[in-house]
């Protein structure tokens, strides 16, 4: 498979780029990954709720995180826009095999600030690979208007990207944010290269 240019890599820090038959698998099932989408959007929305009820005390990682909710919650909007305006339907929300795989690698024992640190870096795994995602449908699209709606997903996950990971350096040594993110790089590498490609998911 074709491995990421540098510059990508170092952005996402993602060992496995997305195969690039997914593209298409994805655009003839319009109605399906929009509304995986958008329970993906609601998902972080919740989670980021999650995480300020579990750790008020963190001042920082609070106000971070308020602002990030509302926009979350913007862009399931969007997407609930979108499938209306196409007279596509929200169907049911999905089992989330990919996210349930991330969440098994989480230390669920152990000192509460590797729990801690474990939640944090599952999100910034969770915006690195949508934004990866997003970034193949804005570049590979036949549809030149969904190429620019996925457009705007892209830049947006790419910050929170980098919010989550900057949060975890900021309560945590910084070594020790590293050495876990690589193991949770290698993790969702396996977990990638070893999944059904599916044209009505976004991960
Ligand atoms: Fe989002
Ligand atoms: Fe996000």
């Amino acid at each position: 498979m074709k491995e990421f240019t540098n510059d990508v890599k170092n952005i996402l820090g993602l060992q496995l780029p997305t195969d690039p038959r997914w593209v298409n698998l994805a655009e003839l099932e319009l109605e399906e990954i929009l509304t995986d989408h958008a329970y993906c959007e609601q998902k972080a929305a919740t989670t980021c709720i999650s995480l300020i009820q579990r750790y008020p005390h963190r001042v920082e990682m609070v106000e971070e995180l308020a602002p990030i909710v509302t926009e979350e919650w913007g862009h399931f909007r969007s997407v609930l826009a979108e499938l209306k305006k196409r007279k596509l339907k929200l169907g049911k929300q999905r089992k989330d095999v990919y996210v349930n795989k991330l969440l098994e690698f989480q230390r669920k024992g152990g000192h509460p600030e590797d729990r801690f640190l474990d939640q944090l870096l599952t999100m910034a795994l969770i915006e690195a690979r949508s934004c990866e995602r997003f970034k193949r449908l804005s570049e590979g699209l036949n549809d030149d208007y969904m190429r620019k709606f996925y457009r705007k997903f892209m830049e947006s996950e790419a910050g929170h990207y980098t919010l989550f990971i900057n949060l975890a350096e900021l309560y945590l040594p910084k070594d020790k944010v590293r050495k876990r993110w690589k193991e949770w790089l290698q993790y969702e590498k396996e977990l990638m290269d070893s999944a059904e490609i599916r044209g009505d998911r976004i991960h």
